[in-house]
């Protein structure tokens, strides 16, 4: 492939301006300058560097965030830094999006990818793929909440009850829960019509990926990584 395609949609900017970087010097491949736009580059295994920095060629792109609090999982953004100012300049030129939403005030796992088969399995209902929440509640919980996350609660402009998969308290103040559907406040609107309130809501996991596991086992609050082959499979088998 041409180099100026390369990267071009790898997010390094207009085709223009990616001539640019190559006619500047500005890229090296094998610790060379390559300096011809047109020149032909075999993408497989591709490593080069632009600006000094190394990138590795990714036909697609997967990648998992630690989100902090008060980051607005919005390219336009009201009243909070937006998720994507988190991640390289590059990858957010190459339009990832995030698969599904947290909440401004919640932290955890957030996956991105430029993959649109990808996003749309990961959020689909049919596809059945847990999301493990842990939220921090204002009052003790108790197996009657834990009963009525299980068997089912109510919630406004629901046709049916809304389940947790699984719901089990890791101490007094401590839920965790796991859902296959994502839908807006769901997490914090299910243990309120049960009758508590999350004072502190984390994502610990998606599929089978989760924090403080391999591969995401030190990726810290608003550190992000890009999921290889293997991770994608940990994930999820058809992602
Ligand atoms: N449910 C919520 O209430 N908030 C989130 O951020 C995610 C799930």
């Amino acid at each position: 492939m041409k180099l100026e395609r390369i990267l071009q949609n790898q997010g390094f900017g207009s085709r223009r301006q990616c001539r640019q970087l190559v006619e500047l010097g500005k890229v090296r491949i094998d610790g060379h300058i390559i300096d011809e736009p047109d020149a032909d580059i075999p993408t497989t295994g591709l490593v080069f560097e632009v600006e000094g920095e190394t990138w590795t060629y990714r036909e697609k792109t997967y990648v998992a965030l630690h989100k902090p609090a008060g980051f607005e999982c919005s390219h336009e953004p009201k009243h909070h830094r937006s998720v994507y100012s988190l991640l390289p300049h590059p990858l957010v030129t190459r339009n990832v999006q995030s698969v599904g939403r947290l909440d401004v005030d919640t932290t955890g796992l957030l996956l991105f990818s430029d993959d649109g088969a990808f996003i749309h399995t990961l959020s689909s209902p049919k596809k059945h793929v847990p999301k493990v929440y842990r939220a921090r509640l204002a009052e003790a919980g108790n197996e009657a909440l834990l009963h009525s996350l299980l068997s089912g609660v109510s919630l406004l402009d629901e046709p049916r009850p809304v389940q947790a998969l699984t719901a089990r308290l890791l101490d007094e103040y401590t839920l965790e829960m796991s859902l296959d559907l994502g839908k807006y406040h769901v997490v914090k609107r299910m243990i309120a019509a049960a009758g508590n309130h999350v004072e502190h809501l984390h994502r610990h996991g998606f599929g089978g990926l989760a924090l403080g596991e391999a591969p995401l086992a030190s990726l810290a609050e608003g550190e992000w990584l890009y999921l290889e082959a293997a991770d994608l499979q940990q994930l999820h088998p058809s992602a």
